[in-house]
């Protein structure tokens, strides 16, 4: 398609396409979001300007982040969603036509125009990838980067730590949990809230133990899979697990922040480290981190990702809500705990 085609409806079969998207229709305040909340709408997908593309998305990620982008929590790397926007969020898809010599149709990128099923702007907002570096497409969308950077960055991982990991049956903490081991950690601990989970954890992830944060103290459960103490704890939630990790923490530990899974999941005020006396007479180290300041670690970790997948060494589990439309209810499951591994939502048909 030519750049003449500017602004008529994308004919990419003969027929004018339509595509739906999810715009942010109220901004819930101090609650939850509820699907009342989103308003699902279907637009025509106009044609390529010069220099634009336009991609049929294949699979978009969910994440947690995004309901405070949904709350339009200020202080986050990013800009909240607005009222009356289409939302974004990470996404991998097709070029279906293009206007742009940097992109042709068949090409599969990756981008942050999700939450559409066509996403059609400037090429360059848009980034090329290799369609069978993985065993499927979505594995683009994983957060296996994000658990390399907090371990190896944020908490300087050693061989020999032992390394404990929240929401650990999660897209991040999964990954974090099998990352460290693989770069040497003597002894990894997740915790996750279900039995089932914990099974998982320790049956097909390979932790060494785990356990359910609702029973009982997370302290003494901590203190019970960590005898000799933790080393570093991979924060998603904060709370009492972070207190617990402080509290069951070796001298010099460290502690990577990448989540806070417990005011996600509530739209609750955030609950911290607690009293500090520990971190001082510890000497331990509390790091916050966010993956875009580390991505030019990203072909370093894809090469060993793709390693790990290729020698069994590493299990990447998904799990595939089907259709845009469910979406908005997804992300809610998400933060409820129905779902294991990373989550993401197949687009289209
Ligand atoms: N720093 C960064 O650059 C970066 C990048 C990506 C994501 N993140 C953040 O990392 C965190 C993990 O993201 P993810 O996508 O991997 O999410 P995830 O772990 O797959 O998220 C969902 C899980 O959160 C758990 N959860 C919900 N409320 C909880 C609570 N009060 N206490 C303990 N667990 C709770 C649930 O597991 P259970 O059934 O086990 O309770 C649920 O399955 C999120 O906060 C996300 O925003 C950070």
């Amino acid at each position: 398609m030519d750049a003449s085609s500017k602004n008529t409806a994308f004919a990419g079969s003969g027929a004018s396409r339509t595509g739906l998207e999810v715009r942010l229709a109220a901004r819930p305040e101090g609650r939850l979001p509820v699907p009342g909340d989103f308003e699902i709408t279907e637009v025509a997908v106009p044609g390529p300007a010069p220099g634009q593309v336009v991609v049929r998305n294949l699979f978009m990620s969910l994440d947690p982040g995004m309901l405070m982008l949904i709350a339009g929590e200020s202080g986050l790397p990013m800009p909240p969603y607005e009222v009356g926007e289409v939302m974004y969020g990470d996404a991998i898809g097709e070029v279906v036509a293009s206007a742009d010599p940097s992109l042709g149709e068949g090409d599969v990128v990756m981008h942050r125009l999700g939450w559409r099923e066509y996403a059609v702007a400037q090429a360059g907002r848009f980034h090329r990838v290799d369609r069978d570096a993985y065993p499927t497409l979505s594995a683009y969308l994983g957060f296996g980067l994000v658990a390399y950077v907090g371990l190896t960055v944020a908490a300087e991982l050693r061989p020999g730590d032992t390394v404990f990991v929240s929401s650990a049956a999660g897209a991040t903490g999964g990954m974090a949990g099998q990352i460290a081991r693989l770069k040497g950690a003597a002894r990894v601990i997740g915790s996750a809230g279900s039995p089932a989970k914990v099974d998982y954890l320790t049956g097909r992830l390979g932790f060494d133990a785990a356990f359910d944060y609702h029973d009982g103290p997370v302290a003494d459960r901590l203190r019970e899979a960590a005898p000799e103490g933790i080393d570093v704890y991979f924060d998603n939630v904060g709370g009492e697990q972070l207190r617990a990790a402080i509290e069951v923490m070796n001298p010099h530990g460290r502690i990577a922040v990448c989540g806070v899974l417990g005011r996600q999941s509530t739209a609750g005020p955030g609950d911290g480290p607690g009293d500090l006396l520990a971190v001082l007479g510890k000497r331990l180290t509390i790091r916050g981190f966010t993956v875009g300041d580390h991505l030019d670690r990203a072909a370093e970790f894809g090469a060993q990702f793709r390693t790990w997948l290729r020698e069994g060494a590493i299990v990447y589990d998904e799990t595939v809500i089907d259709g845009l439309a469910d979406a908005p209810q997804a992300l809610l499951d998400l933060v409820n705990g129905a779902y294991v591994g990373k989550t993401v939502v197949r687009l289209g048909s």
